[in-house]
């Protein structure tokens, strides 16, 4: 998997030399799932890192908050060069930058998360190395509430109404047996009523008349 990764990069790279500078050489990432669900007063780490084929220096990085449609900035750095530890500006309250920019990991942590806090967070990066280019990622993070569990609930609502419906089912197909059952007892008693009253041929039309009748009466219901 991470010799795969390896040989992915090396082919974007390759790409980059055979094409012109304009080809991204930078590369922002929030990893494969880019959102997180996550409860209320919670913690919880956005993750993001960078890679760059040609290697960067004082890389510009920040990530911003997308608030109703203006971005705030959370924090922001540059990176001399890969590998140090930048200091980081940060302007939002119970923000930690934990990627420490170990193994070009730029990730935050949002301590105590607020129904504020959720939405759409951007992971921006700038090289200098490649003319400035502007380079993002867009990380999704849905703040929900402890009553999130009513979900579970309700699927099990759900089950139990399944449950309840195949239960109801076979009550009432125990019903139609016993139906069937008290209607053959009725046939029975029928039978002898048509055997005293009339011929045996009689009885053998009358019985099968009656069985065609308990046999539709159930389709009816
Ligand atoms: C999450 O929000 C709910 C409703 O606003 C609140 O009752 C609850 O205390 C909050 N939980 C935390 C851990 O802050
Ligand atoms: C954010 O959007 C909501 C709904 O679109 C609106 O009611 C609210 O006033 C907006 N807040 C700000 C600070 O723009
Ligand atoms: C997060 O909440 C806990 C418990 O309420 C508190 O002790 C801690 O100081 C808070 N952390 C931050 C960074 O606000
Ligand atoms: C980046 O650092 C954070 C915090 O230490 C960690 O949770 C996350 O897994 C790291 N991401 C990668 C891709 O190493
Ligand atoms: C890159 O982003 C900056 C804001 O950080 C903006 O001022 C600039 O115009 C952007 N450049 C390009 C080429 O999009």
């Amino acid at each position: 998997m991470w010799l795969f990764k390896l040989f992915l990069r090396a082919i974007s790279c390759l790409t980059l030399e055979v094409g012109v500078w304009s080809a991204q050489a930078l590369e922002m990432s929030v990893g494969k799932i880019p959102y997180l669900e996550a409860v209320n007063g919670s913690t919880v780490v956005l993750p993001c890192t960078y890679f760059s084929c040609i290697g960067i220096q004082n890389l510009y990085f920040n990530w911003q908050f997308n608030d109703n449609g203006t971005m705030q900035k959370v924090c922001e750095s540059v990176i001399p060069s890969e590998g140090v530890v930048p200091k980081v500006s940060i302007f939002r309250d119970r923000v930690e930058f934990v990627g420490k920019n170990h193994e070009n990991n730029i990730s935050i942590l949002l301590w105590n998360i607020t129904f504020e806090d959720g939405g759409l967070y951007t992971c921006f990066g700038r090289n200098p190395k490649e003319k400035d280019k502007n380079h993002s990622a867009i990380f999704h993070l849905i703040v929900v509430d402890e009553l999130r569990v009513v979900d579970n609930s309700l699927t099990i609502m759900i089950a139990s109404a399944v449950g309840g419906a195949i239960a109801l089912l076979m009550g009432f197909m125990l019903l139609k047996n016993f139906t069937l059952f008290v209607l053959s007892k009725m046939e029975e008693k029928n039978k002898e009523c048509l055997v005293s009253s009339s011929g045996i041929d009689n009885t053998e039309n009358g019985l099968s008349g009656s069985k065609a009748e308990s046999k539709a009466t159930p389709k009816k219901k």
